[in-house]
Order: structure tokens, then C-alpha cells, then sequence
């Protein structure tokens, strides 16, 4: 016996990534339904080798559903996760709304798995945001053996992390550089995002840091530890798919950088490519698609006792959102529900 599975958001981005994955690890689904909004009805979306037509998200009645992978916003989710939970059925929630909730555990099964348990207070589970999942799937074997005391982490982040809106926006004023006649102001970005970045994610809160920057502080403290410090420079990048981060870690204990190789190369979840001659690396172009978060360009901090500093990247649909939404759902099957 499976799981009855919904997918809520199956028209976007990552709702889209929910299903491929889902078929493709061979999760074990009895029933499965997918959900967006009303002007999606009927619409059509892959799942394997099927066809599943959308319903309205507005009108599904949970009751009897095991599993909802929710990616709709937060302004949605607010309205649809508390009815989800009080129907029995578990959600797994790729929104900000609920991450910083002390009574919902925020989780990336490499990292945190145990705190799958803490699922059952309001019956939600809060998936991280992109570029904090794929950073602390790096630094947690690595903190596991050194201590880290203080990261600083710029990010590269590609506009798909903005949705199929941010997708279009970079697509559209691309085209229209080479055709000035049909010019595309920006909408979804606060500039032009075509052959430019843009210093800035998300709203500005009074430190003078982003929402975006905020985030990967505080969520890298519930899911790794509270005692790292981290500071953040978050920047959008003309890249369709893929987010890359450079990352540098302050330790306690001394990391030698080949040490600290072997060690990623062992690690769940990681593939290290890092060959130091022209081309010896990954860039986001290659990570499409993939599962795994790549780190390359391990070195020696030398400004610092016990520094080293790495480049991080992965596919922010899939690790970012999507795949952890799985994996989170694949724990929760194999430690609380046991169907399957
Ligand atoms: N993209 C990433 O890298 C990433 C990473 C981590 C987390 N997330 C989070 O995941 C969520 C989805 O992101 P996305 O990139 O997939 O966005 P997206 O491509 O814009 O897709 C949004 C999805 O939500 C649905 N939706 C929106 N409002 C709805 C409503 N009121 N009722 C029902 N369905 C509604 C849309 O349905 P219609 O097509 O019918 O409008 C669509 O299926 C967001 O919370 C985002 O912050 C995204």
C-alpha cells in the first residue's frame, strides 16, 4: 500500500519539478492529484509517462489524502496548508510562511532528519529556502569535524528561483536587446536582469539586509546550529536555472583543505569536482537537472587561522525545492508513516 499524494502548485516551477521527481525516485504513490488555481483548471501536467489535469486548488477536500507538497506562496498557503492539516493530510510546505515557526521543523534530510518528529504539532513541514539548502548540505560534514564560527556567503542566483514569471522576464528582455523595438521594462526584477545582476532578493527589512539574506541567517541557524554566525550578499544573475554561492568558512578547529575534500567527497548528498586547472569546476549550466550539490574551488582561508573558502552550486528547482520536498516526504514515509 502507498501514499495519496497531492501536488498543490503543479502548474509552476517547482510544482512541475514535484511530479518529475516523485516519478522518477519511484515514490510509492497510490493516488496522486494535481492542484493549482482556479484559471489552471483542466490544464495538463506530466507525471512519468501519464497526463494529470489540474483541479482547483480552492475546492479539493483533503480528508483521506496522506501527503501534500505544497509550492503556491505564501499569501495561498496560508489559506490552503492550516485546512490541509486539519484534514489529516501532512504538508510539505516550499513557502517562507512557516519556516520560522518554532512549532514546525524546517528540514533537509542530509542535515537535520530527526526533526521529522516534530512534524505532527500543526501537521506541516517546512521545506528551506534555495539557497540555504544547497549551503548547509555543504557546510554540515564539514562542521561536523571543524566547528564552524561565522560563514560569508555571496550568491549567484538565477531567476528561475523567481518563478516561471522571473523565467519570462529574463527570456523576453534578452530577445529584446537584439530587437530594441519591443522593449521590456522590468517587473518581476527591480532592474534589468538581461546582461546584468541585481544586488537584491526579496523586500529590505531596517538592518539595511534583504528578506533574502535574512533568511539564509536564520534558517541556516534551525537547521544546522544557532551558534553560526552567517552574513549574506544575495544577487540575482541572468542564469535561467541553477544557483551558485561563493562560501567562506570561519572554524574553530584547524581544516586543511585536502582534508576538507575527502571529507566532501564522502558526504550525502554531494558531488566534489575540483581539479585546479581552467575548466576544473562546475557552473550552474551543468548542474540542470541533477540531484546533487556540487562543491569545487576548495581552498585555504589564509587571512584567517582556520579559514577555507568554497564555491557551492545546484539546481535550485531540484535541491533548492523540489527534490528536498521529496526527500522530506520519502523520511516521513520511512520514519513515521510506514506505508509503502
Ligand atoms: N523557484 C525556486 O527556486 C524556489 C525555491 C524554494 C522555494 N520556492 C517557493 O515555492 C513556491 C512556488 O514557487 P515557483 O517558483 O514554482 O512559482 P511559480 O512558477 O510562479 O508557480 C506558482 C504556482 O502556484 C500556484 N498558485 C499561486 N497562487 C495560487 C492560489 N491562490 N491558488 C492555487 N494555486 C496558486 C500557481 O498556479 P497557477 O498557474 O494556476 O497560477 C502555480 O502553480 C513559492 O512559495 C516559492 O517561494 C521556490
Amino acid at each position: 500500500m502507498g501514499y495519496k499524494v497531492v501536488v498543490a502548485g503543479a502548474t509552476g516551477n517547482v510544482g512541475r519539478e514535484m511530479l518529475n521527481i516523485l516519478a522518477e525516485r519511484e515514490f510509492p504513490v497510490d493516488e496522486i492529484t494535481a492542484l493549482a488555481s482556479r484559471k489552471s483548471l483542466g490544464t495538463e501536467v506530466s507525471f512519468g509517462d501519464k497526463t494529470l489535469k489540474c483541479k482547483d486548488l480552492d475546492t479539493f477536500d483533503f480528508t483521506g489524502w496522506d501527503i501534500a507538497l505544497f509550492a503556491i506562496g505564501s499569501d495561498a498557503t496560508k489559506i490552503y496548508a492550516p485546512r490541509a492539516a486539519v484534514a489529516g493530510c501532512v504538508v510539505i510546505d516550499n513557502s517562507s510562511l512557516y519556516r520560522y515557526d518554532s512549532d514546525v521543523p524546517l528540514i533537509v534530510p542530509e542535515v537535520n532528519a530527526d526533526a521529522i518528529f516534530g512534524y505532527a504539532k500543526k501537521n506541516i513541514i517546512a521545506n528551506p529556502n534555495c539557497s540555504t539548502a544547497q549551503m548547509v548540505v555543504a557546510l554540515k560534514p564539514l562542521h561536523d569535524r571543524a566547528t564552524i564560527k561565522r560563514v560569508v556567503v555571496s550568491t549567484y542566483q538565477s531567476v528561475s528561483g523567481a518563478g516561471k514569471e522571473g523565467m519570462d522576464e529574463l527570456w523576453d528582455q534578452t530577445k529584446a536587446v537584439y530587437n530594441p523595438v519591443q522593449e521590456v521594462p522590468p517587473k518581476k526584477f527591480q532592474k534589468q536582469i538581461a546582461f546584468n545582476v541585481i544586488p537584491q532578493i526579496d523586500v529590505f527589512l531596517d538592518s539595511g539586509e534583504t528578506k533574502e539574506e535574512w533568511k539564509m541567517v536564520a534558517e541556516t541557524k534551525k537547521i544546522l546550529d544557532p551558534k553560526i554566525k552567517v552574513t549574506a550578499t544575495c544577487v540575482r544573475v541572468p542564469v535561467f536555472v541553477g544557483h551558485s554561492e561563493a562560501i567562506n568558512i570561519e572554524f574553530e578547529d584547524f581544516l586543511d583543505w585536502q582534508e576538507a575534500q575527502d571529507i566532501l567527497r564522502e558526504a550525502p548528498g554531494i558531488m566534489l569536482i575540483d581539479k585546479r586547472e581552467p575548466g576544473g569546476y562546475i557552473t550552474p549550466i551543468e548542474c540542470v537537472g541533477e540531484y546533487a550539490t556540487y562543491v569545487s574551488r576548495v581552498r585555504q582561508d589564509s587571512t584567517i587561522d582556520n579559514g577555507l573558502t568554497l564555491w557551492c552550486v545546484s539546481d535550485n528547482l531540484r535541491k533548492g525545492a523540489a527534490l528536498n520536498a521529496v526527500q522530506i516526504a520519502e523520511l516521513l514515509g520511512s520514519r513515521v508513516l510506514k506505508k509503502g
